[in-house]
């Protein structure tokens, strides 16, 4: 019989024995509707969670809608600069103020009964107005927290969480590697897709830094770049880097506190890659240990709980809307240093398609394993998922390249096939669910 979490203990669902070479997850956790009502406000309402780039809200009046956890926002950036954001409903009767998903208003009337407010959420009309309304009573309601790191910007919606900085503690390198590529910083390219996926939005979490199910479940994207490349076509930029596909190079996997993760693996041709091209400049602004990640190691990044950063063959942002225990929204974006060459933008476009695009060769697989990984889940009479991989092996602290790099994850592993970085992943989801506070 279906025994919600309701009458359960959390504890039971992480069974976290690493000492006996154990380490297993109840798939309740993908499944169960009570286990996600309590993620909703255990979790997403309490932790730094990614609502956009600074690049998509550019300019004074710029917005841009988002929703965190399952409330919708926007975030709005003001005449002096800087941003804001606000819950997206109406003071009056709750209706969604911006007409799209981005755009540009400095003002906002709501399109039901024409209320209208500033940029910065003071209400200044109120339509066929009564006598004795009091208009500022129904400003727009600003969330807790908002803060940037360097063009990334997380809304909180408690007050009582640390620094935004201090939530990314050993992400932030793995950010920067992608921000220093240039001196402008990055930018989001216009164009988004948006996909949906009848999984638990921690698979997909999972899967952005799995690199145990790359050689199977993207086979058929390496033979078919193969088979493309063989005819003469796709050479120089257009070709898309797949050593790490095959396996057999470098690699490694991080649990970076939080509930933050990472995987690196090495580029056999790093000379396809677009940005490539910078090289000769890179070289004279970072220093040697930066050039060599940056051009030379694939790396994914997942932050806790709803974004991933990639910079692969391509460069993306994966933000996550996880809608119910059996669904989780996914819109993915790419993002690349400004000013690059329109030869290197052509590349990671082509190269973005190819993998990321929902239309492309290989996330269309990973939706397929998330998707087959959530309807086994539901076979709650064999309940535990393994994540013993590299239980031997692990190194508390930093490896030789972390060292290196400078950043001190909780757990490195000389291996993308190993599952250790996911324990730092559920035991931090465990805190927060129990009801501790994030960071
Ligand atoms: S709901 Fe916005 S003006 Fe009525
Ligand atoms: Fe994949």
């Amino acid at each position: 019989m279906y025994e919600s979490i309701i009458q359960r203990d959390l504890d039971a669902l992480i069974d976290d024995r690493v000492s006996d070479g154990m380490f297993r997850v109840d798939r309740a956790v993908y499944t169960d509707e009570a286990i996600f009502e309590q993620e909703v406000s255990r979790i997403f309402e309490n932790c730094w969670w990614f609502l956009c780039h600074e690049s998509q809200v550019a300019n004074h009046g710029d917005y841009f809608w988002t929703d965190i956890g399952d409330q919708p926002v926007f975030v709005h950036r003001q005449e002096d600069g800087s941003l804001k954001c606000f819950i997206n409903a109406c003071s009056h009767r709750a209706a969604i103020l911006t007409p799209f998903k981005q755009g540009n208003a400095k003002t906002l009337t709501c399109r039901f009964h024409g209320w209208t407010y500033k940029c910065d959420g003071a209400c200044i009309g109120v339509k066929n107005e009564e006598e004795g309304t009091e208009k500022g009573k129904f400003d727009l309601r600003e969330i807790a927290r908002l803060e940037s790191y360097k063009g990334f910007v997380f809304g909180c919606l408690n007050s009582n969480i640390c620094s935004l900085e201090d939530w990314l503690g050993a992400a932030k390198p793995w950010i920067d590697l992608m921000v220093v590529q240039s001196p402008e910083g990055l930018e989001v390219v216009p164009g988004s897709s948006t996909y949906k996926t009848d999984g638990n939005w921690k698979l997909q979490a999972e899967n952005s830094v799995d690199g145990y199910h790359v050689s199977t479940v993207h086979r058929v994207f390496a033979h078919t770049i193969a088979a493309r490349e063989s005819k003469g076509e796709y050479t120089g930029i257009k070709k898309t880097e797949s050593g790490r596909i095959a396996g057999g190079v470098p690699t490694a996997g991080y649990s970076l506190g939080n509930g933050h993760m990472s995987i690196w693996a090495q580029h056999t041709t790093p000379e396809v890659r677009p940005i490539w091209e910078a090289k000769d400049r890179l070289e004279k602004e970072l220093s040697p240990i930066e050039v060599e990640w940056i051009l030379t190691k694939g790396r994914n990044l997942y932050l806790f709980p709803n974004v991933m950063l990639m910079d692969n063959p391509s460069t993306q942002i994966r933000v996550m809307k996880p809608v119910s225990a059996n669904r989780v929204d996914i819109t993915v974006y790419c993002v690349a240093p400004k000013g690059e060459s329109d030869k290197a933008r052509a590349g990671r476009l082509r190269k973005f398609e190819d993998f990321y695009l929902t239309a492309g060769m290989a996330t269309s697989d990973d939706i397929a394993a998330l998707e087959d990984t959530h309807e086994g889940s539901m076979a709650r009479d064999a309940k535990w998922s393994e994540f013993k991989r590299g239980i031997r092996t692990f190194t508390r602290g930093a490896d030789d390249d972390a060292k290196a790099l400078g950043f001190e994850p909780e757990v490195s592993s000389d291996n993308w096939d190993h599952e250790v970085l996911y324990h730092g992943f559920y035991r931090h989801w465990l805190k927060m669910m129990k009801g501790e506070q994030a960071g």
